[in-house]
């Protein structure tokens, strides 16, 4: 590399650089903006490295209710749906429809659907054995005392439940409720027809 050669090189870049510095190419300027609206689109529909959960928006009011901390009536309600599924499911159905020969249904049951919540609470808690009208059907078969052994909040969700549950709208019940009721019972746990049911207070 000569002296000359370099001052020659250096006087021909000092030219072009001139020329070249006066505008920035078009391409670049396009390509660079392009470049950040995609970049902000990809940036923007992955979350920006964010837990979805914490920065997406919620597509429906199930799925964030599905977020929710569950409190209170809906919590008991959700630990009812299990009891019920592993407990009373098996003979009323997981869509408490009932089953012919087995269990009468618990959706739309006058039963489950009462205002007051003491004779309801007492079938699970002393059984049913003879006769009981449900739902215009008259039904001649024997429930053992399945919710006697369940605890207070277990029996509390699972009447909560269904009395909520396949378009039933009745009030939650407490543990609270399942608690005094128990007391109120005593030691006399024989199972009932809906006839003895029925003179029980509602
Ligand atoms: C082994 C089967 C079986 C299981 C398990 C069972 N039941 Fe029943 N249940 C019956 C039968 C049978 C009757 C009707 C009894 C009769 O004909 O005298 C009945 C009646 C009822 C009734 C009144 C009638 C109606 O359909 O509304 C309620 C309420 C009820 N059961 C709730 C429950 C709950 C709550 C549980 C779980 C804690 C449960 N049952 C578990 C068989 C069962």
């Amino acid at each position: 590399m000569s002296d000359e050669s370099n001052s020659g090189d250096c006087a021909l870049t000092a030219d072009e650089s001139t020329v070249e510095r006066s505008t920035v190419p078009m391409w670049i300027v396009v390509f660079t903006l392009i470049l950040l609206f995609v970049g902000g689109i990809y940036f923007d529909r992955h979350s920006g490295w964010f837990n979805p959960q914490v920065y997406g928006s919620f597509s429906s009011a199930e799925q964030l209710e599905a977020y929710q901390p569950k409190s209170g009536a809906a919590a008991a309600r959700a630990h009812g749906k299990v009891v019920y599924e592993a407990v009373c499911g098996i003979c009323h159905g997981l869509d408490g429809r009932g089953k012919p020969g087995q269990a009468p249904a618990l959706a739309g049951s006058e039963w489950v659907l009462t205002k007051g919540i003491n004779r309801l609470a007492h079938i699970p808690l002393q059984g049913v054995s003879g006769v009981i009208r449900v739902e215009g059907q008259d039904w001649n078969l024997n429930m053992a005392a399945m919710g006697a052994a369940l605890p207070d909040e277990d029996l509390a969700g699972v009447l909560s439940y269904i009395r909520s549950a396949w378009g039933n709208q009745a009030g939650t019940v407490t543990a609270d409720d399942i608690k005094k009721i128990r007391a109120e019972m005593g030691k006399s746990v024989q199972p009932m027809s809906g006839q003895q049911i029925m003179s029980l207070p509602d």
